[in-house]
């Protein structure tokens, strides 16, 4: 029997890292995509202790940088023909101007240009599985503000338009692959999980500001186990959610921007000729 592979970004903490613990039993091999090896490996001890039988690869990935992700899928390609399916979590919140080491807004490289190309990479791998999916998680962030041209390196933006830009950006990913390989079998859902006590803007605020606002927001949220659970659903049940955007596990209709089919042609046409791509 072939062996099942999950292939997943940002599993160290947050919301991946409570997906990997419970798709613990799911899959043969976790392909594990993360910046920082060190607490890659730590991860990887936990689940092999929650599943000694489970193959674990830790595989270096910046996705902030876009020679790390080419090296990160040639690296799986090197050594398997077949991802069952490709998880794209990794994402992250910046509350200052930061531009990435390829020039881009850091949140527009990290949360969407980066996971592009890695799917784009990855593909031909999912489509020669026998499950074919792929999981975009999106936020309802997407509501946040519309695409604006330039859409990569933007003149003026602020966290919150920057952050809500990334996130449609990967809903119309989602949509994207979607439309052009459903008929040939693949399942692609974009996921909200939910507001989600996780480190995602933690990082990069000071430490008493943010100690303080999330100190007061923290009983709202939801723990990594609930967070977490929207992936997981739709990971083990790719018939019911493919094709849709699952806010919080209910499969929902898309709205306002994210329903701009023309802006999403542009965005996606813009992507592939940054990138330097043929198609998706
Ligand atoms: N938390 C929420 O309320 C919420 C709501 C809606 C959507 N989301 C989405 O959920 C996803 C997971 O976020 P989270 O809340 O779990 O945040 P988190 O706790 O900060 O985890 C983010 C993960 O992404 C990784 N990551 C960040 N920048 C990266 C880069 N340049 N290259 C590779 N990996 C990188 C992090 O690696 P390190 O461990 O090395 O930092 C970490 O594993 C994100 O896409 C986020 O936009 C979250």
């Amino acid at each position: 029997m072939t062996e099942s592979i999950l292939a997943i970004t940002g599993p160290t903490s947050g919301i991946g890292r409570g997906a990997v613990k419970a798709l613990v039993n799911d899959f043969d091999r976790m392909l594990l995509l993360a910046r920082n090896l060190e607490k890659g490996a730590v991860l990887k001890e936990e689940l092999l202790e929650l599943n000694p039988d489970l193959h674990i690869d830790l595989i270096e990935c910046d996705l902030s940088v876009l020679a790390s992700v080419r090296q990160a899928a040639e690296t799986i390609k090197n050594r398997f023909d077949h991802i069952d399916c490709l998880v794209n979590n990794a994402g992250m919140v910046s509350t200052s101007k930061e531009k990435s080491v390829d020039g881009y807004e850091l949140m527009m490289a990290t949360n969407y240009l980066g996971p592009f190309l890695l799917t784009h990479e990855l593909l031909p791998l999912v489509m020669n599985s026998e499950r074919k999916q792929v999981i975009v998680v999106s936020s309802g962030a997407y509501k946040f503000a519309p695409m604006k041209r330039p859409f990569f390196k933007p003149k003026r933006y602020t966290p919150v338009t920057g952050y809500g830009r990334s996130k449609l950006g990967t809903l119309y990913l989602a949509q994207e692959l979607h439309e052009q390989y459903s008929r040939k079998g693949l399942k692609t859902t974009a996921v909200h999980p939910g507001m989600v006590s996780t480190n995602i803007g933690k990082n990069n605020v000071s430490q008493s500001v943010g100690t303080f606002v999330f100190m007061l927001l923290d009983p709202f949220f939801k723990t990594l186990e609930e967070g977490a659970q929207s992936i997981v659903s739709a990971v083990q049940q790719p018939e019911k959610y493919a094709g849709f955007y699952s806010d919080e596990g209910e499969i929902a209709a898309v709205k306002q921007y994210g329903s701009d089919f023309k802006m999403r042609r542009e965005f996606i046409d813009a992507t592939l000729e940054e990138l330097d791509l043929e198609t998706l």
